[in-house]
């Protein structure tokens, strides 16, 4: 199969966030099943200096965006069986940021979405498929049913459009996208392109695309209610027969503790001992209190209010009275770093928090925590989870998305769980399971040491979910072809 994905960051190259783990790795795994796997980025001048010198110039054209005519190199590299192409035009990309600040997202990925089409034929690679992620490349199926699909080239192409997280929708004036995006005025109603008196980029993928995925079974069925569906359940419930709900994996080898060569001491589920080397290791590192038996929580991870800080903004005294420790590690809003600074200080040696994206960081603290907590107000999948139970962590987590999918609450009775976990959205219900977790790694170590082991041994590959968009890019081929 020929499979082209379209997305706005991807590892090893670019990454604001779990998307881009998820790129990279499916493609990756697609590509070693045997399948023609291609990936277009945006060339960003934040991608490493590295990596921009092994790319090859390909060929370039001009795109038409309105009235502007603009430049598109197409650069490509390729990696572990993938060709990766990055669109270049310096005047959209060629900025110290991936996201945000210029005021003119719309038109950055317009042009990101119209380029990645126009560049196929020239490329001369005729994709079955091309799956498209998130927001910003959610122009792709809306462009590709509304201009492109009536020249052979494109006629065949099927769509796959996947939500990694709905709360970020890219909303802009009407006005200002169609000077841009060339669609014409009929296209702007309620059921097309229009959402609340503004244009959409994920509603017009959710609307025009073939198949919708997103990455939880329990996230597909919440996306069609009002709580979680970001005033899109209306649309997405039409669609429930087109959606599916696919769990992420992890990339099980960069996330290794037998072999990961970022921690002080490697382990595995039999050599559990060598946790506490990189608990000691961390504890150093972050200029926490070197005690071997206090409990660690760890939290990592975007610092939005998605991963629901404001529980832990609610209770953080009465958190941090128990005898405990606290590392934080994440970039993101400044409530929250504004929070953890001043923690620090108030708790210094027992709270720790860096703001910044250091993966060797994140590394030795999946290793050296005793408990992982993510108590998200929502939460697409969860990537975090998955790689602190692989290194023996525990979760504390709320039951939402793909942490219901991942996470199991220990169980008393029939001793089943791989961690602990509480239902609703209420910073003393967080507060109560975090004293439970407490109370076991006080008293029932061995109840613990179960659910390490558990989480070590567990299956988070990408081998079962990568099957299933197979199965899906299939059955969207053979219904294209009756
Ligand atoms: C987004 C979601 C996260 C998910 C990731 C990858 O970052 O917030 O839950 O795991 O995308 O799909």
């Amino acid at each position: 199969m020929k499979i082209l994905f379209t997305s706005s960051e991807c590892v090893p190259f670019v990454k604001t966030g779990g998307l881009a783990d998820v790129v990279g790795s499916l493609a990756t795994v697609l590509a070693r099943e045997g399948h023609d796997v291609r990936v277009v980025l945006p060339m960003y001048t934040a991608i490493d200096f590295s990596w921009q010198q092994q790319m090859e110039h390909l060929l370039h054209f001009d795109v038409q965006l309105g009235w502007r005519r603009q430049y598109c190199g197409v650069m490509q590299l390729q990696h572990e069986g993938v060709t990766y192409y990055f669109l270049d035009n310096k005047y959209y990309f060629g900025r110290p940021y991936v996201y945000g600040l210029g005021g003119d997202e719309y038109e950055r990925f317009s042009f990101f979405c119209r380029a990645a089409l126009n560049a196929l034929p020239l490329l001369d690679f005729q994709p079955d498929i091309i799956h498209a992620h998130d927001w910003q490349s959610g122009m792709v199926p809306a462009l590709l049913k509304i201009q492109y699909q009536h020249l052979p080239f494109y006629a065949a192409i099927r769509t796959v459009f996947t939500i990694h997280n709905l709360q970020y929708q890219g909303i802009f004036g009407i006005r200002e996208v169609q000077d841009v995006i060339g669609l014409g005025d009929g296209l702007w109603s309620a059921d097309k392109l229009e959402f609340s008196g503004c244009a959409n980029f994920m509603k017009a993928g959710l609307v025009y695309t073939d198949i919708i995925t997103t990455v939880s079974p329990s996230y597909a069925g919440e996306i069609t209610t009002a709580y979680y569906g970001e005033r899109l359940d209306g649309l997405i419930r039409a669609r429930k027969k087109e959606l599916f709900g696919v769990i992420n994996g992890i990339d099980t080898e960069l996330y290794d503790p037998e072999t990961d060569n970022m921690i002080a001491q490697t382990y595995t589920a039999d050599t559990l001992g060598g946790k506490a080397k990189n608990k000691k290791a961390l504890q150093k590192e972050l200029a926490l209190e070197e005690k071997a038996d206090v409990p660690l929580l760890a939290m990592i991870g975007r610092l939005t209010n998605q991963k629901g800080l404001d529980l832990v903004d609610c209770v953080l005294s009465d958190i941090m009275a128990e005898d405990l420790q606290l590392a934080v590690l994440g970039m993101g809003d400044s409530r929250y770093t504004n929070l953890f600074s001043w923690a620090e200080t108030k708790y210094r040696g027992k709270l720790a928090a860096r703001f910044t994206m250091d993966s060797a960081l994140a590394h030795k603290i999946y290793a050296g925590a005793d408990f992982f907590l993510m108590p998200s107000l929502f939460e697409p999948c969860g990537l975090s989870q998955m790689i602190a139970m692989r290194y023996g962590s525990v979760p504390i987590v709320r039951e939402t998305g793909g942490l219901r999918d991942t996470v199991l609450s220990y169980n008393e009775e029939t001793k089943e769980g791989n961690g602990f976990s509480f239902r609703d959205f209420n910073a003393h219900d967080m507060l109560s399971v975090i004293r439970r977790a407490l109370d076991f790694y006080r008293n029932r170590k061995d109840v613990v040491e179960t659910l390490r082991k558990r989480g070590m041994q567990g299956d988070y590959s990408w081998t079962h979910s990568a099957r299933e968009y197979l199965n899906l890019y299939k059955k969207l081929l053979k219904k294209g072809s009756a």
